[in-house]
């Protein structure tokens, strides 16, 4: 693999990490432990260009490009693993317009989400369709030049705040994946409304709510691709936005190794600081060799895509790799700390919380596991 950073990347890095220090990492205990949405914090986020990545400069984006994204996600995620979420999310939801948007849709919604005056937020799951969202029950439909919605979905990433949900809803009578259509729903449209807040173990400056459809009537306009790809149009934004979610574990992981560190040598037991004892020594140098793994992983997946090469079967070895190290890493930093790591007054009781959401969203490990199998047994 010939890859490297250029710099260009590097100066996006640089100003994520600038960014995440002075907006996000002095705030991000209380944000988490009141369960705060940062609101003005993620503006900001749109005000530097962090929010449509993806999109071209004409369209309002930055056109960094992903390996540019994975970079600034990590550095966003080291400081606040929920405005990380915040970031990955809003951008995903750039990409289903990008890629099947039309000429009025994209000049409509497209500029204001990539700029960051608009937030997108991207629903799929319902309570009976996790890891088979073709087993979904939202219904859409066409009625003279309406869609008529009815039904719910769950786990919805600032679901609240947004501006435009990309949602998928069966509009065909084939079952499974093949039925399904995609939609842009804008807020404050009559019989949408918002449903429960998730009270969460983690990520907690992330909101997750319920959306609710009763009889919510959109413009026909507001089909997303052609009718019935809908599971095309979702599953295209998930390989992006897996390689969101392993940028957000590795950003997790580092943090987790310096809280871990720095803790080291500081902490002294039996007469020396505790870095000096092999048994501690040889969890830093494991974490440190699976950061560097999960950091090389989720670069290469966003340097296929960067390249316009299929990146299915990449973005979910990162995803499942860096999420998998990131749990692995917040335990042995927890481990690390003793009994201050299981209290408030050290971060690496938050970083332990955020990590775990990264092996079950945007698919599990086992689904990245099936994802993975079935490309490699197609190649
Ligand atoms: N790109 C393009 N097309 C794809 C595709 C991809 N990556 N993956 C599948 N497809 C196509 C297939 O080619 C197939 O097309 P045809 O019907 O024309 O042949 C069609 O989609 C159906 O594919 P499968 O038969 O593989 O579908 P399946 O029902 O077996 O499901 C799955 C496959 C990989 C398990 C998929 O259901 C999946 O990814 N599940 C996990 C869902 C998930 O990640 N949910 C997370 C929700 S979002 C979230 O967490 C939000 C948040 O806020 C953070």
């Amino acid at each position: 693999m010939a890859f490297e950073i250029s710099s260009e990347q590097e100066m996006i890095r640089l100003m994520a990490r600038d960014f995440a220090k002075k907006e996000l990492e002095p705030k991000a205990a209380e944000w988490d432990r009141h369960g705060i949405f940062p609101l003005e914090a993620v503006k900001k986020m749109g005000d530097v260009g962090l929010l449509g990545m993806m999109v071209p400069p004409e369209m309002g984006g930055s056109g960094a490009g992903a390996v540019a994204y994975s970079l600034a996600l990590q550095e966003i995620a080291y400081a606040c693993a929920s405005s990380a979420v915040t970031m990955s999310v809003a951008n995903l939801s750039t990409e289903p317009l990008l890629k099947f948007g039309t000429k009025e849709q994209k000049e409509k919604w497209l500029t204001g989400l990539a700029a960051g005056s608009l937030l997108g937020a991207f629903a799929l799951t319902e309570p009976g369709a996790g890891s088979d969202p073709g087993s979904m029950t939202t219904t859409a439909v066409l009625k003279k030049d309406k869609y008529i919605l009815n039904g719910s979905k769950v786990f919805i990433t600032h679901g609240q705040q947004a501006d435009l949900i990309n949602l998928i809803a069966r509009t065909g009578q084939e079952k499974g994946s093949r039925g399904l259509s995609a939609f842009l729903v804008e807020k404050g449209t009559p019989g949408f409304k918002i449903g429960t807040k998730e009270e969460k173990l983690g990520l907690r400056a992330s909101n997750t709510v319920e959306l609710i459809f009763e009889d919510c009537e959109i413009p026909a306009a507001n089909l997303l691709g052609n009718p019935g790809e809908g599971f095309k149009v979702a599953m295209l934004a998930l390989d992006s936005g897996r390689i969101g979610i392993a940028s957000q574990a590795v950003g997790i992981a580092r943090a987790c190794l310096d809280e871990a560190v720095s803790y080291t040598k500081e902490r002294r037991q039996f007469g020396k600081t505790i870095n000096s004892f092999q048994a501690i020594q040889f969890m830093i140098a494991d974490a440190a060799t699976q950061i560097e793994a999960a950091s090389w992983l989720t670069l290469a997946a966003a340097d296929r895509k960067d390249r316009g090469v299929k990146f299915t079967k990449e973005a979910s070895m990162a995803k499942l790799f860096a999420s998998e190290a990131a749990n692995a890493i917040s335990y042995m930093a927890l481990q690390v700390h003793g009994g201050y790591g299981y209290t408030k007054d050290y971060k690496v009781e938050r970083l332990f919380r955020d990590a775990r959401a990264t092996t079950i969203y945007e698919g599990t490990s086992e689904i990245q596991r099936i994802v993975i199998a079935r490309e490699i047994i197609k190649e």
